[in-house]
């Protein structure tokens, strides 16, 4: 493969054109095709953003141009997609969450194996100096052994067609934003959660709203709040014996600055593009020109946290929004 990764897209979605598209040109990749089920629509989209060609899903994944292919799709499109790709011998950037349980990343472990390929959860947010510095002050024990977490992410999803209103779709507000705090728990302190007590509002349909969540992370005490139905809010927090570190826009900082703030101190970071700093690294993995850094032994602890939480929450009420 040359230097300049090709890449093809799974599905004309908003994140694609937000974010990736962007992020993958600025990182020096190429987009060579879009897959897309709708071939009026992917031409307009294709058009619209200078990608060459339109194509069937199966296409894309066995198009021999294509050296690495992102997954934009609805979560549960991410696991079929993600090994029809692998299989066709392509290296695949999938978004979170990965897949809808840790025994699907087993299944993508194995085809990975098999097809050695490489295979990551396209989680951002890991890429931004502001979380790399909170690890960096928490490892130097700046606040001593962390005791306490406490992380947020919701926002009001007002699109009634929306993909994750959708349960056959893997829709819910824990797959979608409740994965960012419980992954930088996880992080922060090497474990999976304990999950104490967890609790869920739920649509007709069955899909989570609004979720919070008790646990302990090893000996560290942790809790989580996320939603659709709540005004938008993102926040973490870690307190240790000698301190507190605060993070006021943890996961999603694109286009804002983001304060942390260390005991009285306050440490800004500018608008950073994570998006481009995670598909630069992923294409530097395909180069061999660096070790993952997030493997899929992560994104099956990552799936295994999400699994506990949801075994935890009580038996689904009648009734909803
Ligand atoms: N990392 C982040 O910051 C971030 C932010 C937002 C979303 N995401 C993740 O990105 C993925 C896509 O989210 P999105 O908000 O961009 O979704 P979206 O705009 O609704 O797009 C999803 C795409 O999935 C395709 N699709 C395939 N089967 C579908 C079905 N049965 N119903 C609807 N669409 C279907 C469609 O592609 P066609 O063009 O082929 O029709 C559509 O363009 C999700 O996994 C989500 O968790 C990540």
């Amino acid at each position: 493969m040359g230097a300049t990764v090709k890449w093809g897209l799974l599905g004309a979605a908003r994140i694609a054109e937000r974010a990736l598209i962007p992020a993958i040109r600025a990182a020096g990749g190429r987009i060579v095709a879009l897959g897309c089920r709708d071939e009026a629509r992917g031409k307009a989209f294709a058009q619209h953003h200078d990608i060459a060609r339109v194509q069937t899903y199966l296409e894309l994944v066995q198009d021999p141009e294509i050296d690495a292919v992102y997954i934009g799709l609805p979560n549960s499109a991410h696991l079929p997609w993600a090994l029809a790709a692998l299989a066709a011998g392509k290296h695949v950037l999938c978004e979170k969450p990965l897949t809808l349980n840790a025994n699907q990343v087993a299944q993508l472990q194995a085809a990975q194996r098999i097809h050695g390929r490489v295979a990551m959860e396209a989680f951002m947010y890991r890429f931004h100096p502001v979380i790399e510095r909170l690890h960096t002050l928490v490892r130097d024990g700046a606040i001593g052994p962390v005791r306490l977490m406490r992380g947020a992410f919701a926002f009001i999803l007002d699109k009634p067609d929306d993909p994750r209103w959708d349960p056959a779709l893997g829709g819910g507000a824990l797959y979608d934003v409740g994965c960012y705090p419980i992954d930088l728990m996880r992080h922060l302190t090497g474990e999976l959660p304990d999950v104490l007590a967890a609790q869920a509002s739920y649509t007709d349909r069955g899909v989570d709203h609004a979720v919070s969540a008790l646990m302990n992370f090893g000996d560290v005490h942790a809790h989580m709040d996320c939603g659709f139905t709540l005004p938008f809010h993102q926040s973490f927090e870690v307190i240790g014996s000698h301190g507190a570190l605060r993070i006021d826009h943890p996961f999603l900082n694109t286009h804002v600055e983001t304060a942390l703030t260390v005991g009285n101190d306050v440490e800004r970071f500018p608008p950073t593009d994570a998006y481009l700093l995670m598909v630069a690294h992923f294409q530097r993995v395909i180069r061999l020109e660096e070790p993952q850094r997030y493997p899929l032994d992560d994104s099956r602890a990552q799936a295994e946290a999400i699994d506990r939480v949801f075994l935890a929450l009580e038996p689904q009420p009648s009734g909803g929004i």
